[in-house]
């Protein structure tokens, strides 16, 4: 094995929304993985490259001090620690590198559910228990609002039954905690999902190698997710409408097929989700024998 240093170090979080989704994913890129006895790293087998499993609000400080060199962790979070930082005048040591599509959720307001809610104005002068103090506060400006941000660690959602809070601004992603706690959603202050972030001091050349490898790997795992291929049959004068009904691909191959000069075949890679009505849009061009398949693997 590698040095430590020379290893790519990833950071994931340890339990929660995000872990199975990002260890998956990284699974799909190539990577075998086999986990530490105490659970908190998992070496990779075939590539020099390990993941740190860490609490998501530690995700952003490790990438930021150069401890890991990527991170896979909530938009929310990455957003609360930027501002906290500008807050200081410091600069964010990491950059967001790109959005994975999973681990969706909201940054949310809530409130007991008989309280009247008829906008931001509402919440002038009331408590409100959070652990994003920097997203509330913006919104709070934003809005041009007067209330006091109290601050909790955790269990955000009993602050009101405590009497500590009148609204609580937290995650919500079913809405079963804020249910479960006789609390009602009144509005929303970001849309989150997780995302990939680097470091930005430089990596030696292998590293930034090797770096850029796996962003392209997830990059192509995620192109994937909802790629297919379709081959039909078309009728040469319907090709130009034909070619416009497939969704999100780039120049289709045209075949010549066997003893048949008035129709070709299209194979063509399409970006986004084929759905019947696609097809059934196809087949009133005049399109036949169409075939959608999985797209397994893809590079750029
Ligand atoms: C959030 C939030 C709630 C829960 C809401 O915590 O604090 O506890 O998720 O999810 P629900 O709408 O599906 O019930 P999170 O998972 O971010 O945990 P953490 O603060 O420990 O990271
Ligand atoms: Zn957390």
């Amino acid at each position: 094995m590698e040095p430590s240093e020379q290893r790519i170090k990833i950071a994931v979080q340890k339990t929660g929304r995000l872990t199975d989704h990002s260890i998956d994913l990284l699974e799909r890129c190539g990577l075998k993985l086999t986990r530490s006895k105490d659970q908190l790293i998992c070496y990779g087998e075939n590539m020099p490259i390990d993941l740190l499993l860490v609490r998501d609000d530690d995700i952003p400080g490790l990438v930021g001090e150069d401890i890991c060199d990527l991170g896979i962790v909530g938009l929310n979070v990455v957003e609360e620690k930027r501002l906290n930082r500008a807050a200081d005048g410091r600069p964010t040591e990491f950059k967001q590198v790109f959005a994975l599509d999973f681990g969706h959720c909201r940054l949310s307001l809530a409130a007991p559910e008989d309280a009247v809610y008829d906008g931001p104005e509402s919440l002038s002068n009331k408590r409100i228990a959070t652990s994003y103090v920097g997203l509330l506060k913006r919104f709070l400006d934003e809005n041009d609002v007067e209330a006091e941000p109290v601050y909790f660690s955790g269990a955000v959602e009993i602050a009101p039954k405590l009497g500590r809070a009148d609204y609580i601004c937290d995650i919500v992603s079913t809405g079963g905690t804020l249910r479960a706690n006789g609390l009602a959603e009144v509005d929303v202050l970001l849309e989150s999902e997780a995302v990939v972030i680097q470091t930005r001091k430089p990596l030696g050349d292998e590293k930034q190698a090797l770096v850029d490898k796996i962003l392209q790997r997830l990059d192509g795992v995620l192109q994937v997710h909802e790629s297919k291929y379709i081959m039909l049959h078309a009728p040469k004068e319907a090709l130009a409408e034909i070619r416009d009904l497939l969704p999100g691909s780039e120049a289709p191959t045209i075949l010549r097929l066997d003893g048949n000069d008035d129709k070709v075949a299209v194979h063509a890679v399409c970006r986004e989700n084929v759905f019947w009505e696609t097809l059934e849009n196809l087949k009133a061009a005049g399109a036949s024998s169409l075939l959608v398949l999985p797209v397994e693997k893809m590079l750029a």
